[in-house]
Formats: C-alpha cells, sequence, structure tokens
C-alpha cells in the first residue's frame, strides 16, 4: 500500500509520519511537505533514512504539480494534514488560508479522483480536520459529530470549507472518505507560535506570556502521540463517509493551564514556585476568540474502542522536559522570520 501523508513535516504530521513509518514496514510511506515556516524536516530525523519512507517537496496549490505526483505514484490512500493552522496568522492573512486549506484541499480530492475514479475499492481519503469548525460552546455543552458547523475565525471557516468539499465528493463522486475533528493538541516538535510550545520558549527566555484578554477561554488539550494513534486507528477501521470527533477529556480554562505550566517550569528549572507567573501579562484580546471548545468523543470511544493513552500531567511532563533538552530545535525554529512574526503579533 503506498500512503501519501500531507504535511508531514509539521506537528502533528510528523508524529502521524513516524507511527506509520515504524508500524507498517510493508508499507510505502510518502510525507508531501512544502515546508513552510512550520514545516521542520529535523522533526523526522529517525525514520529518514527508512526504507519505505519517502519525502516530496511539494506544495498542495499546485495542482499540475500534485496531479504530477498521483500520476506517478499511484497513491492507494491519503491522509491530509497539510494546512495553515494558526489563528492568528489567520486574522491577518486569511487568504493564504483559503489557498492552502481549501484550494490545497480540493486540488487532492480531485488529483484523488482522477486517478481512482474507475475503482475506489480499498482506497481511502482520510481529512484531519478540527474541533473549531463548530465554532464556540458557552459555559456548557459538548461538540458532537452532528453539531451544526459555526466557525467564527479564518482558520475555522477555511478548515470548515474544506470538511464540507471532502463530504460533498464522497456524496457526489463517491469518493471514499472519513473525517476526524480534534481538539488542541500539545507536545514535542509544536512550533512556539501556539499557546503551549509559546509560552515554555519565553519562560525560557523570561520575556513575557501574552494571555489574551482575561484568560478565561477554555480549550480541550490532547497530547500528540494519542492523535496520532487515533489517526492510526481510524484510517484502519473508520466507517466510511464518517466523522469522529477526537479530544482528551481535559478541559482547561487559559490562565489555570498557564499557571500549572509555570508550576512545572519552576520546578524544571529550579526557581521558587512563583517565579514564571509574574511573567503573566493580560494583552489585548484575540478579535472573534471562541470562548469554549470540548470535545464528546465517546463515539470513536465506543465504536473503535479509543482513549487517551497519557494523563495531562504526564503529557505535560514529557512535552516540557522535550523543550528543555532540545533548546537547539526552539533556537533554530524561532530565528529569522519568526523574530518577525513575533514582533508584528505582540507588540
Ligand atoms: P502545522 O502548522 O504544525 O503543520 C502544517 C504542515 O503543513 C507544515 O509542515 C507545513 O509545511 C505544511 N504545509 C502548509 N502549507 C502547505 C502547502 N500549501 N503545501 C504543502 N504543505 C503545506 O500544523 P499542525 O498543528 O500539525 O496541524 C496539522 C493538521 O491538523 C491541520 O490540518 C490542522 O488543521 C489539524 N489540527 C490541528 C490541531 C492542533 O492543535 N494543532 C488540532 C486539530 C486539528
Ligand atoms: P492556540 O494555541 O493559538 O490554539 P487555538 O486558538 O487554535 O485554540 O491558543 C489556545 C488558547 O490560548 C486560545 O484561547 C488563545 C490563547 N492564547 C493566548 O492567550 N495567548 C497567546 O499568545 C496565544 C498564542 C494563545
Amino acid at each position: 500500500m503506498k500512503i501519501l501523508i500531507t504535511g508531514g513535516a509539521g506537528f502533528i504530521g510528523s508524529h502521524v509520519v513516524r507511527l506509520f513509518v515504524k508500524k507498517y514496514p510493508n508499507y510505502q510511506i510518502y510525507n508531501l511537505d512544502a515546508l513552510t515556516y512550520a514545516g521542520n524536516l529535523e522533526n523526522l530525523k529517525d525514520v529518514e533514512d527508512e526504507p519505505n519512507y519517502s519525502f516530496l517537496k511539494a506544495d498542495i496549490t499546485d495542482e499540475e504539480t500534485i496531479n504530477g505526483l498521483f500520476k506517478t505514484y499511484k497513491f492507494d490512500a491519503v491522509i491530509h494534514l497539510a494546512a495553515e493552522s494558526h489563528v492568528d496568522r489567520s486574522i491577518t492573512d486569511p487568504l493564504a488560508f483559503v489557498k492552502t486549506n481549501v484550494i490545497g484541499t480540493l486540488n487532492l480530492l480531485n488529483a484523488f479522483k482522477n486517478l481512482w475514479n474507475e475503482n475506489f475499492k480499498g482506497k481511502r481519503f482520510y481529512h484531519i480536520s478540527t474541533d473549531e469548525v463548530y465554532g464556540t460552546l458557552g459555559e456548557t455543552g459538548l461538540f458532537t459529530e452532528t453539531t451544526s458547523y459555526d466557525p467564527n475565525s479564518p482558520y475555522s471557516a477555511s478548515k470548515a470549507s474544506s470538511d464540507h468539499f471532502v463530504r460533498a465528493y464522497g456524496e457526489t463522486y463517491g469518493l471514499p472518505y472519513v473525517i476526524t475533528n480534534c481538539s488542541n493538541n500539545y507536545g514535542q516538535n509544536q512550533f512556539p507560535e501556539k499557546l503551549i510550545p509559546l509560552f515554555i520558549n519565553n519562560i525560557i527566555s523570561k520575556k513575557s506570556l501574552p494571555v489574551y484578554g482575561d484568560g478565561n477561554y477554555t480549550r480541550d488539550w490532547l497530547y500528540v502521540v494519542d492523535h496520532a494513534l487515533a489517526i492510526d486507528l481510524v484510517f484502519r477501521k473508520g466507517k466510511n463517509a464518517e466523522t469522529y470527533n477526537i479530544g482528551g477529556f481535559n478541559e482547561w480554562k487559559n490562565i489555570d493551564l498557564v499557571k500549572e505550566l509555570c508550576k512545572q517550569m519552576d520546578a524544571k528549572l529550579g526557581q521558587l514556585e512563583g517565579t514564571s507567573e509574574q511573567l503573566i501579562t493580560f494583552v489585548k484580546d484575540r478579535p472573534g476568540h471562541d470562548l469554549r471548545y470540548a470535545i464528546d468523543a465517546s463515539k470513536i470511544n465506543k465504536e473503535l474502542g479509543w482513549s487517551p493513552s497519557v494523563t495531562f500531567e504526564e503529557g505535560l511532563k514529557i512535552t516540557i522536559d522535550w523543550y528543555l533538552s532540545n533548546t537547539e530545535w526552539l533556537k533554530n525554529v524561532t530565528s529569522g522570520a519568526y523574530q518577525n512574526y513575533y514582533e508584528k503579533q505582540y507588540s
């Protein structure tokens, strides 16, 4: 079987590529990635020489190249993670999100359809999406697979659009697809623009911790390796034309999570408890900031037997340890363009 994983040099994608390369020596795993600011082949150093792994540098918005690659390699399955993924960047440059997340997804769908239209048997197009497509919850309730889409940011609107196209290709052309909508991931190799790695990096460099608004926003957090394991399970056992929600059963208000992170970082850095908390600064809120995300993951739990393997406490500890022992990785990804982004976003 030839499996194309898009966005495999990114945060979640690199964990999925590693899992598949190691678990399935008889499958050929192709990692297609444009290596944007978020893509980093350092994330895959440990598998790059495996005989069942290949890297294809390509941009999913480039229709001709994508069609050519599908014709050449005849991928049996696609696991599609490549995306512009950061809400704040989508607020300053929405069009980039439409190009990659919507047009890029369409290019993949068309290439896959054109290749197998006559016979989709044994083929699969797996689209990785987010819980953010459901919009925001109030203080109570959970997102289920039947919650209406109600996206509020350009990022979530572009992901919602791509989900609709995947579903429409299933209905219209019989393209065999499955979609998962996952909550916030954290773990090693996450680019330090998202909350947890950004704040770890700032604590290490003794920079302020910019909490948006009053910090009373809630997210559900899942350890990235548990997401990768769920993706493997859905890829193998998920029903065709179905959606599965994936979540950590682990809701945190931002401000509480940041305080917990500060506490653990103080302990690791041998600092007095309370030192890092002094770096917390409440800054101007994100426009259109969703109040709360929370996932009902009972469908994947009951139908496929998935549940998170590590607690948040364990996952956060692994994550902090990784960043503290990979300062070179952090230094590399935060040099150059990152500084400009940081200035613009937080000045
Ligand atoms: P990421 O930003 O870390 O990685 C994205 C990867 O896609 C990078 O390697 C980048 O180089 C690549 N890419 C971007 N544009 C491309 C293009 N035009 N052509 C080819 N490659 C391109 O993202 P992530 O956090 O790993 O998220 C991966 C997927 O999971 C996304 O689809 C995202 O919407 C979804 N998701 C993320 C989270 C989360 O918490 N991070 C939660 C739920 C769902
Ligand atoms: P983020 O990691 O960007 O994920 P998402 O917006 O996709 O949920 O943000 C998580 C939460 O943390 C979100 O409520 C916004 C907040 N946040 C801050 O308060 N400060 C920051 O600097 C960042 C990046 C996020």
